[in-house]
């Protein structure tokens, strides 16, 4: 139905504007009775439940950072199926992102380009909402992912880090270190080992008993990957999240001129499937057997969520096929991978 709908309304219009059209209907579904209506309906199969990082899913599945940046749609995005929602990414200090437009599609290949900047109402805002979230008997385990603030030099992003973390670590299921998103100055510089050791280091610390992830781009080579997964156990993290969107442009099919057109950014959507999948192999080979990872980046079937699930993920996540399948796609995950079990 919806891509049907996509084609001919949703399309036309500007992707950022269509996003908080979305939004608006998803934040409608999480009141109650909807959200009880919508959960009846989209409620995954009871074979999908997973135990990670301490705490109980209701599937493997679940919407990457980015899409709920200020904790407006999560009851909503629960009320679709969704196992977990990563909320984020939040900075200690509010800010627009960058100037719009900020958000292209790029139809023919099932993907997105942004460089939203991380666009978002500040630490404070986000934890006032997680407590009210928080109080529902029934809701999605929730990510927390925390980035630096623009205004923030690099050299003091780990003070920025820690603010973020001691104000929304006790409201986190899991909290999440963003050093991959290409959209902030300096960021993704912050996965060298040597930067990154005394980061994580004082963000655990910050985080207290509330598991910790790194999310890393997937740009790195592969023995920055290794580097970085093992860095990750070292220093008793919880898990790592793979990937972020990449810089890259190869292998596209849509107009070159569209591309141009669309400029800078993160890449994401379905020409991201085949690294983000050997980033999980990388990862998985350097961490043990108990260690969370989450993949993340190309996902659009329940069969593309087995396949990272067999090559060792933990759980799974997605958002840029949520824009092109809509708003049953995680009822058909949830389905489609009750049917392979
Ligand atoms: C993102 N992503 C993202 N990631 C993150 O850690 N913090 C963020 O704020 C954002 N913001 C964001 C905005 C938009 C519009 C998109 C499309 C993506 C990245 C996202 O979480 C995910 O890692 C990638 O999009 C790859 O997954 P998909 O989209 O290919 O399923």
């Amino acid at each position: 139905m919806y891509p049907l709908f996509f084609r001919t309304v949703l399309s036309r219009i500007d992707p950022e504007t269509a996003h908080h059209a979305a939004m608006a209907v998803i934040r409608v579904l999480g009141i109650p009775p909807f959200s009880w209506v919508a959960r009846a309906v989209t409620r995954p199969d009871p074979a999908l439940r997973t135990h990670a990082v301490g705490r109980d899913f209701d599937s493997p599945f679940g919407v990457a950072a980015g899409f709920d940046k200020d904790v407006r749609g999560a009851a909503g995005l629960y009320a679709l199926g969704f196992g977990h929602v990563e909320v984020g990414t939040v900075t200690a200090i509010p800010q627009d992102g960058n100037p719009r437009p900020r958000l292209f599609r790029l139809v023919p290949d099932r993907a997105v380009v942004n460089r939203m900047g991380f666009n978002n109402r500040g630490a404070d805002a986000a934890a006032s909402r997680l407590r009210r979230l928080r109080r529902r008997r029934r809701r999605a385990v929730l990510g927390v992912n925390i980035g630096k603030s623009r205004v923030v030099d690099v050299a003091h992003a780990t003070a920025d880090y820690v603010t973020s973390a001691r104000q929304l670590a006790p409201l986190a299921d899991y909290l999440v270190v963003n050093v991959s998103s290409p959209n902030t100055p300096g960021l993704r510089g912050l996965q060298a080992v040597e930067t990154l050791r005394p980061l994580l280091q004082a963000v655990r610390d910050a985080a207290g008993l509330t598991p910790l992830l790194v999310k890393i781009a997937p740009d790195l080579a592969d023995d920055e990957i290794e580097a970085i997964a093992r860095l990750a156990v070292d220093t008793h993290l919880a898990g790592i999240i793979a990937t972020n969107t990449t810089i890259s442009r190869d292998g596209l099919t849509t107009d070159p001129s569209t591309v141009a057109a669309a400029g800078e950014g993160g890449l994401s959507g379905a020409p991201l499937r085949t690294r983000a999948l050997e980033v999980l192999r990388i990862v998985r080979a350097a961490v043990p057997q108990t260690f969370c990872v989450i993949s993340v980046g190309g996902v659009e079937t329940a069969e593309d969520v087995q396949e990272r699930l067999d090559a060792g993920a933990t759980l799974v996540q997605g958002y840029t096929a949520f824009l092109y399948r809509g708003p049953l796609w995680a009822r058909q995950i949830n389905r489609g991978l009750a049917k392979l079990r």
